[in-house]
């Protein structure tokens, strides 16, 4: 099992890719504490890259895209059980380097920011996030070398800044999104899961709840939409624990900003929220007539 493991750039650099040396490589990058959204990231690794494909998953708790009073310093941390999932999934390495690793200067001058975009709805309740997340971002696609790297449409936001990232910088790499997976009852999986109660749990199923109501009033237009989900969740403000609303929007995927209230075509419905002490987000993509 721990063969799979890899903790420095160097050995990271003799790993010889497949077939004469040049055959593909696609990442899927993480932040640990694995779950079966990650699996299935993995597993769509292999299945649009082919069978021949080097599968690498990064795991690394980045501190540059935690805030201050953020859960860096809980963020779970499970690595014997994480290279068992990812190995069970079909990942051929493991890349989990140190923090000294990845941050050789210790805190990066030069950096990547995020623009106008990085600054809406996540980026808006989490400063500076998305540049810690891009700066990450682009020190392992230049550390791994993908042709390929997967991100889930879960963390939409983040999967359009990476492509905008990729497009803007000519990273020579191709940006594949995953659906987001979810538990039976629609609980967006994530790794910050963990932390509810079971009381915190049944109030966080409002997040998915308001975004099934928003899909299914899609043929009414963007208001009904916004309205629906804002229903549910004016309903979970008062229930026990309560969930705490930061924001529920109607975005442009192109550039997060909002949807008039005639658009056309794809749009996305974006929540975060907080339930207890943990900060859960979730989107549902919606196509408008
Ligand atoms: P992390 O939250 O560990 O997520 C790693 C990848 O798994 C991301 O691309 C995320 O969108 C995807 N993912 C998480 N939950 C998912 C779900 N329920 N369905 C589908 N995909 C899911 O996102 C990060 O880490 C970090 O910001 C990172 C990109 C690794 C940079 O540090």
């Amino acid at each position: 099992m721990t063969d799979l493991l890899i903790s420095d750039a160097a050995a990271l650099r003799a790993l010889p890719r497949p077939g004469a040396g040049t055959g593909p490589r696609a990442v899927v990058m993480t932040m640990g504490a694995l779950h079966e959204g990650h699996a299935t990231l993995i597993r769509e690794a292999r299945r649009i890259a082919g069978a021949d494909v080097q599968v690498v998953v990064t795991v690394f708790v980045n501190p540059l895209q935690f805030g201050p009073h953020e859960d860096l310093d809980r963020y779970p941390r499970t690595l014997d059980a994480d290279l068992a999932l990812a190995e069970e999934a079909g990942a051929d390495a493991v890349f989990a380097p140190s923090v000294a690793e990845v941050y050789p200067g210790g805190e990066p001058e030069v950096r990547v920011t995020a623009g106008a975009m990085g600054g809406r709805l996540e980026g808006a309740h989490r400063p500076g996030h998305f540049d810690g997340v891009l700066t990450v971002v682009a020190k392992l696609l230049h550390l791994t070398a993908p042709d390929t790297a997967l991100f889930g449409q879960k963390d939409a936001q983040q999967l359009a800044l990476i492509r905008r990232m990729a497009r803007d910088l000519n990273f020579p790499v191709e940006i594949v999104g995953v659906p987001t997976v979810r538990e039976g009852d629609g609980l967006a999986l994530s790794s910050r899961n963990r932390y509810l109660s079971a009381a915190d749990r049944a109030s966080a199923l409002a997040l998915s709840r308001a975004l099934r109501a928003g899909l299914e009033a899609a043929p009414q237009g963007p208001e009904a939409v916004r309205r629906a989900a804002r229903a549910v969740l004016d309903a979970a403000a008062a229930a026990e624990p309560p969930v705490v609303l930061d924001y529920l929007a109607l975005v442009d995927p192109a550039d997060f900003t909002e949807a008039a209230g005639d658009h056309t075509g794809e749009a996305i419905l974006a929540v975060a929220a907080r339930v207890g002490t943990t900060r859960l987000i979730d989107n549902m993509p919606i196509t408008f007539g």
